[in-house]
């Protein structure tokens, strides 16, 4: 008979997966609006998604595709990768499970506070435990360099990989080309991996623009996921450098164990969707500001200090009163007795904040959302959790 002491215990001690837990507090709030989870609101182009209706009968279309992709859309993506984002060493393959290929079990790595909780996840289940977690600067939420900087000269062995997301999750911070590249040469002096998650490449606002460095320690991700609206299509890809031997056979091993291919119909879209190309996606994204004033609003009540981020990506992220400890409590109170639902900052190893995800409606229920936040955290502030 099997019981829970025979499951592997690198599950067992890898996070509950915070969405998961999202989901049941939306189903069991009525009528409650999410600002939780991290979508947009739009679908992928409308040419794109015509063209692959007409595809499902293609044969190939059921069949196994290339573990790196298909070659068009491969081809693509580095022509996208040399005049988007300035990688010209770099080869790209669709992908899903990087920490695999770059982490062994018992290494260190280096994410920063707030982090991203599916990539600390990833860390956990590759039996990654030592997970060293360092400081945002107080005002900016910017990874802090100097610590980085000890961190790496003090820590043996080495760790193995650090990783930022540009901008971020859950901060909606840029990470300014200055700082990145700093980041880049400490790990490269280090002697370690730098992995930039760069999905929310195109979700920059007020006149900043988003850069990529590359080097031969450097990963960059990419995700067609937000941009294009394809979060249900599920394909995503990395530049990884050309010049690192044997990186791209060991990607190979990794892929062919776990998705084999992303579905031929997916990427198929994902080619589709990158003649839309840029310009599409940022007619998309342009109008987010609106939503992101409109939330902003929202959380004015919790003073102008308590809020920052959102120079990009789609959240913004707030610090609750001192009085709130347990932000799980305050992420339910919100959804039962107010009906707005978003991500409580423990996810993301901060405890006590809150982050909101200003992507996944449209401006008019945002505006019901928001109302019912800012109502909700006034009241959280004047009276408590009072139910
Ligand atoms: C920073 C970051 N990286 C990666 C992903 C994963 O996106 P996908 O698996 O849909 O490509 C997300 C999705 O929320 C994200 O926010």
């Amino acid at each position: 008979m099997g019981s829970h002491g025979m499951l592997a215990r690198r599950a067992v001690q890898t996070e509950t997966p915070i969405m998961v837990l999202i989901q049941e507090v939306i189903r069991g709030a009525k009528d409650a609006l999410s600002l939780a989870q991290g979508v947009v609101y739009w679908q992928p182009p409308k040419r794109a998604l015509d063209k692959v209706k007409e595809l499902v009968w293609e044969p190939s279309v059921s069949r196994y595709g290339a573990d790196e992709g298909l070659p068009e859309l491969r081809e693509a993506l580095v022509r996208k990768l040399r005049q988007e984002n300035s990688l010209h060493k770099s080869s790209v393959t669709a992908f899903v499970n990087l920490v695999l290929t770059l982490c062994d079990a018992g290494d260190s790595v280096v994410m920063f506070a707030p982090y991203y909780f599916n990539a600390y996840m990833s860390f956990q289940m590759t039996g990654v435990t030592n997970i060293l977690v360092g400081p945002g600067n107080p005002k900016t939420l910017h990874p802090d360099e100097d610590w980085l900087e000890k961190t790496l000269r003090e820590t043996k062995p080495t760790p193995k990989l650090v990783t930022v997301v540009n901008p971020g999750n859950p901060s909606g911070t840029y990470i300014p080309l200055p700082l990145l590249k700093r980041i880049s040469d400490l790990c490269r002096d280090a002697g370690c991996w730098l992995v930039v998650d760069n999905t929310y490449e195109y979700f920059m606002y007020d006149g900043l623009k988003h850069s990529c460095v590359e080097g031969n320690h450097i990963v960059n991700i990419f995700s067609f996921s937000k941009a294009y609206g394809m979060m249900g299509w599920r394909v995503g890809y990395i530049a990884y450098p050309t010049e690192v031997e044997g990186f791209g056979a060991l990607l190979l091993k990794i892929q062919d164990n776990i998705p084999i291919c992303a579905a031929i119909i997916s990427q198929r879209l994902a080619l589709y969707s990158l003649e839309a190309g840029p310009k599409w996606v940022t007619e998309q994204v342009k109008d987010l500001v609106k939503n992101r004033a409109i939330v902003l609003e929202a959380l004015s009540p919790l003073g102008d200090d308590a809020v920052k981020g959102g120079e990009g990506a789609i959240y913004l992220w707030a610090k609750l009163p001192d009085k709130c400890v347990d932000d799980y409590e305050v992420i339910r109170w919100l959804a039962t007795k107010h009906g707005v639902v978003v991500i409580p900052g423990s996810a993301c190893g901060c405890p006590g904040h809150l982050r909101i995800s200003f992507g996944g409606l449209l401006e008019d229920d945002c505006r019901v959302a928001a109302a019912r936040l800012r109502k909700g955290l006034e009241e959280l502030v004047r009276d408590g959790m009072v139910h």
